[in-house]
């Protein structure tokens, strides 16, 4: 029987700047969600990629003396070692300057060309080319010299006319059916805020959307109007198509078997392309629209907005140079409740670090296997008969963790799956102090006891490895290679792998370095 699939993706990053804080948290959470749906017995598909078309890139380019192609060409290496640096397993990387992302754009356009969505008209308005969007008027700020600027970059916007005609989609159409799926689909937004967000904006009314652009060429040709390319955002959210092999005549059958998605992951500033244009887009299309569009919070610097501009943009590499990558991802998605804005900082950052990483699973590795080291001659002991009807809290939290863990995953509520995972860590700290191996192993009296509580212990940090693998998949492989146990990224039943009595005897255990040495704030330079 083949595996069900379970396919979602970020955002397609704008390549005009290299990856932050922000493009490397949804990246993290995404990845987090694909390690462990793989682990869940999923065929995963974790598309990413970067929106390389439109006028900002276009401008970008120019600035920096290069064609919009070269710059493009230039930027997608410090995605590559960013994404590689953080462990970041995506199954397909969309560059929308590629030739397969063409073919779907075209073929998706054309489609509703042929439909009658499409039309031509003239437009003129506000354009803020870093947002890539037309505001209203009524809904621009001013600067303090009275000059509009974009709600929301606070960029200086621009007066643009499309001069000739361009295409539009009837977007303005689909207002009721949207606000009917909505009803219908509670799950469609995520968060409750942001629904709220967008269906109010809905509610309000929409503009038909120019979805072609005459003046510049950075872009995907149409193929029904020769000399107009494809609006960038109308480009850009068609690379969750190309990334599933749409009208891929290289990957058959692979489209409809993921097609709808089950997420995109976004951040709150995007969410509303995402849960306005794009539904209505897939049902001008005649497609089915995407499960769930989860439109994750701001993370914040000393309370605000993080920024290039404002001199407060740490990047990830210099985080991941002082805490590793593990730390990093465990950080963000621990510490940062996907949802909500959260504040960031190295201060909280090595706070966090310290008590769950280094003090709680760390040092409990280091605590239990060199115990093992010292009264096992480093081997898994056996655990002794007579013990199988004693008291064993371990085991107790460990059989009742699968299911909290899953269903935390499933509501991507990464707070409360590493909560649960590290309750279950603090509470075999706390059994090892309790029990005191090392008085058991006084007298011989208490070897079989010893033997229990030791095995009992091994056995935790095995489960533990196993939840914590999502998170931080280079420490949970290092545990399994100290235990003497076979590739962790092989599971694919975490339910049935986490299930207590697996450790076998025998094995052996290596003592090996701190997984997670202690730091402290003073010492830190970024
Ligand atoms: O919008 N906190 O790309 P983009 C958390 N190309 N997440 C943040 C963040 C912050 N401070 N800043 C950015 C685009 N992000 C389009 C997308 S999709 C078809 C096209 C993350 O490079 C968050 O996911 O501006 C946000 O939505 C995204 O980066 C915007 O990336
Ligand atoms: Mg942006």
């Amino acid at each position: 029987m083949s595996k069900p699939t379970y396919s979602f993706t970020t955002p397609i990053y704008y390549v005009n700047a290299a990856p932050h804080l922000g493009t490397a948290y949804t990246t993290v959470a995404a990845d987090a969600v694909a390690r462990y749906q793989r682990m869940n017995g999923h065929d995963v598909a974790f598309v990413t990629g970067l929106d390389e078309h439109g006028q900002k890139v276009a401008e970008t380019a120019e600035k920096h003396g290069m064609t919009p192609q070269e710059w493009c060409d230039s930027m997608v290496p410090a995605f590559m070692d960013a994404w590689k640096m953080l462990d970041i397993a995506f199954t397909d990387f969309v560059r929308t300057s590629s030739d397969r992302q063409t073919r779907t754009v075209q073929t998706f356009w054309n489609d509703l060309y042929e439909k009658g969505y499409l039309y031509k008209g003239a437009y003129e308005g506000w354009y803020c080319v870093h947002e890539e969007t037309y505001y209203a008027e009524s809904d621009l700020e001013t600067d303090d010299a009275g000059a509009f600027i974009c709600p929301d970059c606070k960029r200086p916007v621009r007066r643009m006319s499309s001069g000739e005609e361009n295409w539009f989609f009837k977007l303005s159409e689909f207002q009721d059916r949207l606000l009917e799926f909505y009803e219908a689909h509670p799950d469609f937004i995520r968060p409750e805020t942001r629904r709220n967000e967008v269906v109010a904006f809905v509610k309000g009314g929409l503009q038909d959307l120019s979805i072609s652009r005459s003046t510049f060429d950075w872009g995907i040709p149409l193929t029904f109007d020769e000399g107009h390319v494809c609006y960038v955002w109308a480009d850009a959210l068609l690379a969750y198509l190309t990334g599933i092999g749409y009208a891929d005549p290289d990957r058959p059958g692979e489209f409809d078997a993921r097609w709808p998605m089950q997420y995109h992951f976004v951040g709150k500033d995007i969410t509303r392309f995402h849960c306005v244009i794009w539904p209505a887009m897939l049902m001008a299309a005649g497609l089915p629209v995407t499960h769930t569009v989860f439109g994750h919070g701001f993370l914040m610097v000393g309370g605000e907005k993080m920024s290039k501009s404002k001199g407060n943009g740490i990047r990830p590499a210099d985080l991941v140079s002082v805490y590793g990558s593990d730390a990093y991802r465990y950080y963000f998605l621990s510490d940062v409740r996907f949802g909500a804005d959260g504040n960031v900082s190295v201060e909280r950052m090595t706070q966090v670090y310290n008590a769950d990483l280094a003090n709680t699973w760390g040092n409990l590795c280091s605590r239990v296997f060199n115990m093992v080291g010292k009264y096992f001659d480093g081997t898994v002991p056996q655990v002794p008969s007579g013990f199988t009807h004693v008291e064993n809290p371990l085991r107790d939290i460990a059989d009742g963790l699968y299911e909290t863990f899953d269903s935390c995953m499933a509501d991507v509520n990464f707070t409360d799956a590493c909560a649960a995972v590290q309750e279950l860590a603090s509470r075999v700290n706390l059994y090892v102090e309790q029990s005191a191996p090392w008085n058991l192993a006084k007298s011989e009296e208490t070897a079989g006891e010893l033997a229990f509580v030791l095995y009992n212990a091994l056995e935790a940090c095995r489960i533990l490895a196993l939840y914590f693998a999502p998170f931080m998949p280079r420490t949970s492989a290092e545990v399994f290679r100290r235990l003497g146990l076979g590739d962790i990224a092989a599971v694919d039943d975490i339910e049935a792998a986490t299930a207590w009595g697996q450790l076998p005897a025998g094995n052996e255990v290596e003592k090996g370095d701190p997984l997670f040495p202690r730091l402290k704030v003073e010492d830190i330079q970024l």
